[in-house]
């Protein structure tokens, strides 16, 4: 739409603002023009997907190690996915949760279906920020506390209960003052989350695997050791499943490796197979919320409810968490002799199943724009992490393919 100078007047006051013809402008000059600003860009345009290759608008193939970032671990228009969108969008699209709707009860079932036992409580939302959101309200509500202990390196996200909890400076310097009551303690010290325990203390939350902050793994003691300490405290233990759930790391949940159950649990990303989702799953013990203390326009949506029962059979009829640990390890078999080569710049390169961390000894973005030019997409994990999340149903031809561009970017 073409706005022309001069065309809209308010009680005579021009409105010169709107004096923009945008018609002419492409895609990438539209995005920069229009968008808020916010996002970081790398000069391709993406337009088509398929399983782990994407295409761009010049009809260039890419292995794609970025996955959505974490939101396709099923693979871009995953025919499960894509089969129950089609049925349900000539069924019902918008049905707020003040009715009730079988798509959504259906989903409700799958989802506790695959949920460790007992996390028998669901709340619906759009995105993880909204998860994480939901489950530090939900801890208060829970404890009639107020405080969260969170994590060093720490990532959940940018609304400002999320961001509170969140670690990196740059994220949250911009808008304090943020919510009173959290702290942050060193990852994978049991200890330094008992220290900091206060009669005030709601919450621990926490990432089984460390994502965003870098790839980091606690040693097999800690999720254990953090929920003995919360049995012996009544503080709740919320773990943070949304870039480690639905398979990532070869488990179903980041939890199942040393068999921890939180009771809160945040999801998102992968749960709806590309689609905007997110969930709060709550110990059954805790029985329903009091009504009206939390909401959302959107959650249970029918449309993402039938995209999530889609994307949940998908990883159950393909078991999707062995496929993540047995081409996580053939991955793995092929990075990690780069750390020790002769002069490498690979410090060290950590994970598990397909959440993968190559940490340099120099800044990561030049290599990742080199990998890009190679034909490979991958994401940074702060400054010097090279962050691998391709999407699950990768071949193996397309990680040997994107292990020898890697190798040829690192030691070219
Ligand atoms: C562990 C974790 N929590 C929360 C979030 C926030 O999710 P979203 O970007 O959907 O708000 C992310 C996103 O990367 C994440 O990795």
């Amino acid at each position: 739409m073409s706005i022309q100078e001069n065309d809209l007047e308010v009680e005579g006051v021009a409105a010169t603002a709107l004096s923009h013809d945008f018609t002419n402008l492409g895609t990438r000059e539209t995005e920069d023009r229009l968008e808020s600003g916010v996002y970081p860009k790398r000069e391709i345009t993406i337009v088509r997907g398929e399983g782990a290759r994407l295409w761009d608008d010049t009809g260039r193939e890419y292995v794609d190690c970025v996955g959505g970032q974490g939101s396709a671990n099923l693979g871009h228009c995953n025919p499960y996915v894509v089969e129950a969108i089609e049925k349900q969008a000539r069924t019902l699209l918008s049905c707020p949760e003040i009715f009730y709707n079988p798509t959504r009860a259906e989903l409700l079932k799958k989802l506790v279906e695959v949920a460790p036992v007992g996390m028998n409580r669901v709340f619906l939302c759009n995105s993880g920020t909204e998860a994480v959101e939901g489950a530090i309200k939900f801890a208060r509500l829970l404890t009639g506390k107020t405080d969260v202990i969170a994590t060093v390196r720490g990532f959940h996200g940018r609304s400002m209960g999320a961001l509170s909890a969140t670690w990196e400076k740059k994220y949250r310097e911009p808008f304090y003052p943020l919510i009173p009551g959290f702290t942050h303690v060193p990852y994978n010290k049991v200890e330094a989350v008992r220290a900091a325990i206060t009669e005030n203390t709601a919450a621990i939350l926490v990432e089984p695997i460390q994502g965003e902050g870098g790839v980091h793994t606690p040693s097999d003691d800690y999720l254990p050791g953090l929920r003995k300490l919360c049995d012996e405290t009544g503080v709740l233990l919320i773990l943070d499943e949304i870039q480690t759930g639905f398979c990532r790391t070869g488990r179903f949940w980041g939890g199942d490796h040393t068999g921890v159950k939180g009771d809160l649990m945040t999801v998102a990303k992968s749960i709806a197979g590309g689609i905007p989702m997110g969930a709060v799953l709550m110990d059954e013990r805790f029985g329903p919320l009091d009504k009206s203390t939390h909401g959302s326009t959107f959650g249970g949506n029918p449309l993402t409810a039938a995209a999530a029962i889609g994307a949940i059979r998908y990883m159950q009829d393909y078991r999707l968490e062995e496929r993540s640990a047995e081409l996580g390890d053939y991955f793995m078999s092929k990075l990690r002799p780069l750390a020790q080569r002769e002069g490498t710049i690979v410090r060290e390169v950590r994970g598990k199943g397909l959440l993968i961390g190559l940490e340099l000894k120099q800044k990561v973005v030049p290599y990742l724009k080199a990998l890009m030019d190679r034909g490979v997409l991958a994401l940074p994990a702060g400054p010097n992490v090279l962050r691998l999340l391709p999407p699950l149903v990768i071949e193996k031809d397309q990680l040997d393919f994107a292990a020898e561009q890697i190798e040829a970017v690192l030691f070219g």
